[in-house]
């Protein structure tokens, strides 16, 4: 059993990232050191996450009390109801501060979980075990947690750590391909707003990821959580330095918002989309080439991934996101703050590409694919 492990070290606690093949089975040691005091858990767990998991999980965790929360995950379960509901589960039950409870799922169930441990009697102990490849490469790492207001996504929460999280990329297996892209798609985004040399290796075996060779994938989950811990580190409350993640997002968020949160088109091809038409405003700008430009489409290309941003191949289709941009959570006036490229491994400094709808109404014409 191979197990790579990233440790991050925040201001106020540090934990470790678990990255290998099952390696679920190092759990009960882990509590014993990072929680000594534990007698009982609450496993909050996404309803798909395969049975034989729990089953898994149920077994090595016997010396226990466990109480097993199973949750139906979709955007509108991740609300303030169901943390209320849960909450009440746990205060009924007697869970105390030193007690612990383990989200096993997605980002959605991450976020509800984290969001509870860290209102729970003020926090309590809390591990994670990302059971989706973005909720591996990306909701796990960083420490934000919530749920969503009828009034948006994300808007009530808080940021508080894990004491652990394990990443078993056997969970992954069950995964459907839809789900698959949305992970690859923010792994993608941090290979171009940081590593070069990662983008290159990306180039080579995106095939291999696609098709779950555990030596690919393993590396490609261990460098996107260090890309992602690298910017965290530098800005945990979100002010400057971490919105270089927002990459391709803004537009993303659009389209997503434009679509009704259809499942049609997921976050992660949005995504796809976002960070296509946002390396097509950076080379407008002059920020980056035309060579950085055709080295993302090439990624694409390679790999059937081309189908996400040829919606946006008329000058309509971008118009009618424009409405959507308006709202984006980063602008801070009447224009929409991009975050842009210069260079394949390097952005342009948040805040400096705030663009006005006027110009934006122009440019949308020359986003169009032809043009370049
Ligand atoms: N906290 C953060 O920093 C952060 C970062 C990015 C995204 N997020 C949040 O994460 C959420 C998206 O995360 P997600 O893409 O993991 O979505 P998700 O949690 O909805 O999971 C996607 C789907 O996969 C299913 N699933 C989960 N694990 C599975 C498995 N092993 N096998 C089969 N099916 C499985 C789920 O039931 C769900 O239907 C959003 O709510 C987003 O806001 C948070």
């Amino acid at each position: 059993m191979k197990i790579q492990q990233i440790k991050f070290s925040g201001s106020r606690n540090s934990y470790s990232i678990l990255i290998g093949r099952n390696i679920l089975s190092i759990l009960p040691k882990k509590i014993k050191v990072i929680c000594p005091k534990v007698q009982k858990i609450a496993l909050i767990i996404d309803k798909n996450v395969p049975n034989k998991l729990k089953k898994l999980i149920r077994n090595k965790l016997k010396r226990y009390k466990l109480v097993f929360l199973n949750f139906n995950a979709n955007e509108k379960s991740k609300s303030i109801k169901t943390v209320n509901e849960i909450v009440e589960k746990l205060l009924l039950l007697n869970f105390n501060r030193s007690d612990l409870i383990i989200g096993v799922g997605g980002g959605i169930t991450g976020d509800v979980t984290g969001f509870i441990a860290s209102i729970f009697k003020r926090g309590i102990n809390y591990i994670n075990i990302p059971t989706t490849l973005l909720a591996q490469v990306d909701a796990s790492i960083g420490g934000k947690t919530g749920v969503n207001s009828r009034l948006g996504k994300n808007l009530i929460g808080s940021f508080y750590q894990p004491k652990l999280v394990i990443s078993d990329t056997s969970i992954l297996n069950s995964l459907p391909k839809k789900e698959f892209i949305c992970g690859y798609a923010e792994i993608l985004k941090h290979s171009i707003i940081k590593d070069k040399k990662f983008f290159n290796w990306l180039k080579k075996n995106t095939k291999n990821i696609f098709s779950k060779r555990l030596k690919y994938l393993n590396y490609a989950i261990k460098k996107s959580c260090l890309i992602k811990m690298f910017f965290v580190n530098q800005d945990v409350n979100e002010r400057n330095k971490r919105m270089v993640l927002n990459f391709g997002h803004t537009f993303a968020h659009a389209i997503e918002k434009k679509n009704n949160f259809s499942k049609n088109i997921s976050h992660g091809e949005a995504v796809l989309s976002g960070m296509i038409l946002e390396s097509r405003l950076s080379l407008l700008k002059g920020l980056c080439s035309v060579k950085t430009y055709k080295q993302i489409i090439d990624v694409y290309e390679e790999n059937n991934l081309s189908y996400t941003y040829k919606k946006f191949s008329n000058s309509k289709a971008i118009r009618d996101l424009i409405p959507f941009l308006k709202n984006d959570k980063k602008n801070e006036d009447k224009k929409i703050n991009f975050l842009l490229l210069k260079a394949i491994g390097r952005t342009a400094e948040p805040n400096k590409n705030k663009i006005d709808i006027t110009t934006l109404k122009k440019v949308s014409k020359l986003l169009v694919n032809r043009n370049f």
